[in-house]
């Protein structure tokens, strides 16, 4: 285990009653127990977390808990998008109501993206929401999905359909626990990064460009690099908490890469979530540009970035079979509200430059993506 300690960056997320702190730097786990005794004194917590974040997180965390004078209690559940379950939910609640807890407890997230949604979620129905901490230990959790209250878990229908809006209490991102993070994990992760850059931000694109290598070693630019995120999402949830506007912009290559990952029937073996991030915010440019809202020369730079740093950005990256272009449009349609055959997508007039586009024909994404399939 790293124990490499150094002084967080703090950045703070400006809610009102409902604003919070997320703590970046590494070796801040063994610490999360006197940070969460400070801000929420007298609590008790249930920690949520996955068997493999166990196998490594859980003892440190919880020495530090009882360090802090918290009493806790853990909630193992499988790893992997199954747990986003009923199920899964069903024994969450059941194991916080076991422990006793009450609505002035905390749960306590500890693991990935599937973790934090789920226990969120749980944390915001139980007694009618209860108190409510993250410690991502997946990049994509640090940068995106632990940062801005969106819980939920996956039904038949479709993924994150059932959910609340739960902003959590803190959030803790121990960057030393990416060091046990599978490199394919990692990459999918800095896709979410790079997000950030391109949506709004084209300083901090170039500078990634500049930097990713040191991003990726672990040294103070990966520190840098979540902190530099966590502001970006925070000030675009500050003005947007509930996604009424301005908050899908987050969405940057997710209407694509949901559809891409629903056509691949969510296997993490040939994609996973960040992936087809990176190849739908190649599309998302290239499609631009096809409409002539922005240069060629923007999606070149953006997918030889990407490529460097070892992302999958076509569809002939992913292994395997797609299906055709018609389909690829149907799961795009189910992901999105379709009015009068016009899609809304997030489009760009170039690095930095995005923008939520209504009424994108669906008749023109079909033509792109029959484009893509022949290249
Ligand atoms: N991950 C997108 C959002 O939080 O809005």
């Amino acid at each position: 285990m790293n124990q490499r300690t150094e002084e967080p960056v703090t950045v703070s997320v400006g809610l009102g009653e409902r604003a919070y702190e997320i703590l970046i730097g590494a070796g801040l786990l063994a610490r999360a127990g006197a940070e969460i005794a400070a801000r929420l004194p007298g609590a008790r917590a249930a920690i949520v977390t996955d068997e493999n974040v166990a196998t490594l997180h859980l003892e440190p965390l919880q020495e530090g808990l009882g360090a802090a004078g918290i009493e806790s209690t853990a909630i193992t559940l499988p790893p992997g998008e199954r747990s986003k379950s009923f199920d899964a939910l069903e024994e969450t609640v059941d194991g916080i109501l076991g422990a006793r807890l009450e609505r002035r407890d905390v749960v306590i997230a500890l693991g990935g993206g599937v973790m934090g949604d789920l226990a969120g979620f749980a944390a915001g129905i139980v007694r009618r929401g209860m108190n409510f901490v993250q410690v991502p230990t997946s990049l994509l959790a640090q940068v995106d999905s632990s940062v801005g209250g969106k819980t939920g878990i996956n039904t038949r229908h479709g993924k994150n359909l059932v959910g609340v809006f739960h902003q959590p209490r803190l959030v803790i991102a121990d960057t030393a626990t990416l060091d046990t993070l599978p490199g394919r994990e990692l990459r999918a992760g800095y896709a979410e990064v790079a997000k950030y850059g391109l949506i709004d931000r084209p300083d901090f694109f170039a500078w990634l460009e500049a930097n990713w290598r040191d991003v990726f070693s672990g040294s103070a630019a990966r520190t840098e690099a979540i902190a530099r995120s966590c502001r970006a999402k925070a000030e675009i949830v500050e003005r947007d908490e509930r996604e009424s506007g301005e908050r899908a912009l987050l969405n940057l290559g997710h209407t694509f890469g949901h559809a891409l990952e629903a056509a691949t029937g969510y296997d993490s073996a040939r994609l996973v979530h960040g992936e087809g991030v990176a190849i739908g915010m190649v599309l998302a440019h290239r499609f631009s540009a096809r409409m002539n809202l922005a240069s060629p020369d923007d999606a070149d730079r953006v997918e030889a970035h990407l490529r460097e740093v070892g992302l999958p950005t076509r569809l002939e990256h992913i292994s395997g079979a797609l299906p055709g272009a018609e389909a690829l449009l149907s799961y795009i349609a189910q992901d999105k509200k379709v009015s009068r055959g016009a899609l809304t997508f997030i489009l760009t007039h170039g690095v930095g430059r995005s923008f939520i586009a209504k009424d994108v024909p669906a008749s023109q994404v079909l033509a792109f993506l029959r484009e893509c399939q022949t290249k």
